[in-house]
């Protein structure tokens, strides 16, 4: 079905006009990076009023969603906000691609990779489409922030409806409108974040663990990232908003939150008039009776030493630090703007580790920035050694256009790339197995999340330090705390057997 042309909305950036008439009969306004990498001084401004229209309530009635989730926990938390919408708009969630009437792809653009499965399922919809033209397709996320994806779909996938980004989320219930009676696709990215939408409706994936964002953007820059510029600013949510939504958590018997943001160290440093940090609202959410409070992601450069004293009073604040390193050298770090140094990064650990004697730490390593040598991989190898991770995940470089460090030259082949993964890979693997090792015989608090995806007998949870436990027991026990001993350690997992005793060792 050819499109017409699309349907700008309410554009909110200031982007050079390119003539893309070769592919419309309109000048087009796409995305734009570089209008995403300016920070503005203006105030973000909060909107504690949000409501559905009344014309726009009804319009799912007899209809269904599904959206696909790729990418980071941020994503994981908008897809519940967009199913929230939907629902409200009378639409049902369902898990079967040939039932549903909007299929919503909530994409990641981290690496290319990321971006090449978005692009094999948009494809593998295409036959759906054509078998069902009233379905409507949408690209959302933050690939849709991209200029090069959005003309990309422009150029090849016209089958895809509409197109929105990560900062205009609150609006889909219009979006999903124009696209149901409109003939054209839809297209609305703002290249800049907007304000702060508080109360939007949500419909969070289980009840037992959830997501509290507590922040938008990122104003690193980290040299080979993308997400400073397709999530924007640094926009703090504020605490007492946080709170009230963790507290409600806690009444409906939800045991575990994580506090989600891509820096969650700089929290608060945006917010006028009030010197409030991370480490101030984990003291306030400390005594709210919720079992398990975690956080992701943490920037090494800002965590401070009142987080560090506000995490060591433990309780509900669980001893599990996910703390990306990137790189073992120094210079690495530098030519990343990660900002500290390998010996910064170790003190760091080091003091954590003083403070917190229990505290287990996982890490982000990225392998083969350009022109990383090997002297320069050893020191990664050399820092996971000296750190002793109980997990980490670990990437391949992967250019991002528009990052200043996709512009730089690279004398480093993929096959020594992917030969440097192998071998840090190999080294973290036998530590991973170390460490859960020393775990063997031990008792530990498991959150039961539900039955194993591998053998519906066995049950599946985390420990308080995020490890996967497997074990014996009766489906009633999903949703609720229980003591399990250790029997089984592996290397990404432990199997173990329930115990009746209150006491645990670790
Ligand atoms: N905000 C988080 C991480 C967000 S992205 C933080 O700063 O820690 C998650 C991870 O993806 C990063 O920690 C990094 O290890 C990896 N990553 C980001 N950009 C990448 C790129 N261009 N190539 C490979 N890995 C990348
Ligand atoms: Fe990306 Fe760095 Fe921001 Fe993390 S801190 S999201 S790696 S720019
Ligand atoms: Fe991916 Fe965007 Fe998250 S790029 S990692 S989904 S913030």
């Amino acid at each position: 079905m050819k499109k017409e042309l699309p349907v700008i909305e309410t554009p909110k950036q200031k982007t050079k006009e390119k003539d893309y008439s070769k592919y419309f009969q309109t000048t087009y306004q796409p995305p734009s990076l570089k209008d995403a990498k300016r920070r503005g001084k203006e105030k973000v401004q909060f909107h504690k009023d949000f409501s559905i229209p009344d014309d726009l309530n009804g319009l799912g009635k007899g209809k269904k969603f599904m959206i696909r989730t790729y990418g980071c926990q941020m994503n994981e938390h908008d897809t519940e906000v967009m199913a929230g919408l939907l629902v409200d708009m009378g639409f049902e969630s369902t898990n079967e691609t040939e039932e549903a009437d909007i299929i919503l792809l909530n994409t990641c653009a981290i690496r290319e990779n990321a971006e090449n499965k978005v692009f094999g399922e948009i494809g593998h919809l295409k036959p759906l489409k054509l078998e069902k033209p009233g379905l409507i397709l949408g690209v959302c996320g933050c690939m849709s922030q991209e200029e090069s994806v959005v003309n990309k779909i422009l150029q090849k996938h016209q089958h895809i409806d509409l197109i929105f980004g990560t900062h205009n989320i609150h609006r889909l219930p219009h979006l999903i409108k124009n696209a149901i009676f409109g003939k054209e696709m839809v297209i609305e990215v703002w290249s800049k974040e907007g304000d702060i939408v508080e109360n939007l409706p949500r419909v969070r994936k289980g009840n037992i663990k959830g997501w509290v964002n507590i922040m938008y953007g990122c104003d690193k820059f980290c040299t080979y990232c993308i997400v400073p510029y397709t999530r924007g600013k640094e926009r703090s949510r504020h605490p007492e908003d946080i709170i009230e939504e963790v507290r409600h958590l806690a009444r409906n018997g939800y045991k575990e939150i994580t506090l989600l943001g891509q820096n969650v160290n700089a929290y608060g440093k945006d917010l006028d008039g009030m010197e409030y940090g991370l480490g101030n609202l984990m003291d306030e959410i400390r005594k709210i009776d919720i079992p398990r409070v975690r956080f992701t992601t943490s920037h090494p450069r800002d965590f401070d030493d009142h987080l560090i004293e506000v995490l060591a009073k433990g309780g509900n604040l669980v001893e599990h630090i996910h703390l990306p390193v990137q790189h073992g050298s120094s210079d690495v770090l530098k030519l990343m703007a990660r900002k500290y140094t390998r010996e910064h990064y170790l003190e760091l650990v080091d003091k954590i580790k003083k403070q917190i004697p229990n505290a287990v730490f996982t890490t982000d390593i990225i392998v083969g920035f350009p022109n990383e040598t090997e002297e320069q991989f050893e020191e990664t190898l050399s820092l996971v050694k000296e750190v002793e991770y109980d997990m980490a995940f670990t990437f391949i470089y992967s250019p991002r256009d528009g990052t200043p460090a996709a512009k730089m030259e690279d004398n480093v082949p993929m096959e020594v790339k992917k030969e440097r993964l192998h071998r840090l890979n190999d080294v973290m693997n036998e530590i991973f197995l170390k460490k859960n090792l020393e775990l063997k015989g031990e008792i530990v608090e498991v959150l039961v999340e539900g039955e194993s995806r591998k053998n519906p007998d066995v049950l599946t949870g985390h420990t308080r330090t995020n490890k996967v436990v497997h074990f014996h027991g009766a489906k009633s026990l999903i949703g609720e705390l229980v003591n399990v001993q250790i029997t089984d350690p592996k290397t990404w997992s432990m199997g173990g057997e329930l115990v009746e005793t209150a006491e645990v060792s670790r």
